[in-house]
């Protein structure tokens, strides 16, 4: 959406760049979905490194953002603030952000995010279902409308909490969301968030992440 775009100063994401021929069109707003130890991050990265080596100039981001908004996130997660007090963070620090991701597009260059508007939508539907019930969802999408730009894909890396959690389970420090139960619940509303918003391709991310890759590049042709 042109319209949301916005002018605020860049921090913390990488720009990459590279020389090959463009098989995915050029100024596009790609995003990565998917639960805790999804894959999303690693495969974010490797589409990022992919579409730079076609010849794109490609800005690679993530929300919660490596500025100081993206860090009170992290800080209210280690504090365990309020469910509203968290949620209002996220979108504060996305509301940064979707002004940095306009300028970026604005000026041509794609930009491929790890986690987006589908990560409030997904986690904090869950998590303030107990204070709003089912109207949660409905809540937030109005709440994100005014600070969104539109992704023109939103890759939803779908697998099973039972395998995410194994994969996590190397970690040395568990993220506050990164328990089964929750997770289920979470990789149910992004299964909902993919039948609803067209701008959803769902893509198997139980495969090693080479074959994920080529999974998600050949899902762009097919849109
Ligand atoms: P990460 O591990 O992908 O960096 O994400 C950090 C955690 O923050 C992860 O458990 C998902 C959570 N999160 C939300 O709950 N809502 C959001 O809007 C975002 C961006 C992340």
């Amino acid at each position: 959406m042109d319209e949301s775009r916005g002018t605020i100063a860049a921090q913390g994401a990488m720009t990459v760049s590279g020389t090959m021929t463009a098989s995915v069109p050029a100024g596009g707003f790609y995003v990565f979905e998917g639960i805790d130890g999804s894959g999303k991050s690693t495969i974010a990265r490797a589409f990022a490194d992919r579409l730079a080596s076609t010849g794109q100039r490609v800005e690679r981001t993530a929300e919660p953002t490596a500025t100081w908004l993206g860090e009170q996130v992290r800080r209210g997660n280690r504090e365990a603030r309020s469910d509203f007090t968290e949620t209002f963070l996220y979108i504060a620090d996305r509301a940064e952000h979707s002004a940095l991701i306009a300028e970026w597009l604005k000026d041509g260059r794609s930009v491929v995010c790890d986690r987006y508007v589908g990560s409030t939508l997904a986690y904090q539907s869950v998590t303030l279902r107990h204070h709003l019930g089912y109207r949660a969802l409905e809540w937030l999408k109005m709440v994100n409308e005014p600070v969104l730009v539109r992704p023109d894909v939103t890759v939803l890396l779908r697998i099973d909490p039972e395998v995410a959690i194994g994969r996590l389970s190397g970690r040395a420090e568990r993220e506050k969301f990164e328990q089964v139960e929750f997770l289920r619940k979470v990789a149910a509303m992004y299964d909902r968030l993919a039948t609803e918003d067209p701008s959803y391709v769902v893509v198997d991310a139980s495969a090693p992440p080479e074959e994920v890759l080529e999974r998600v590049w050949g899902s762009m042709g097919k849109r």
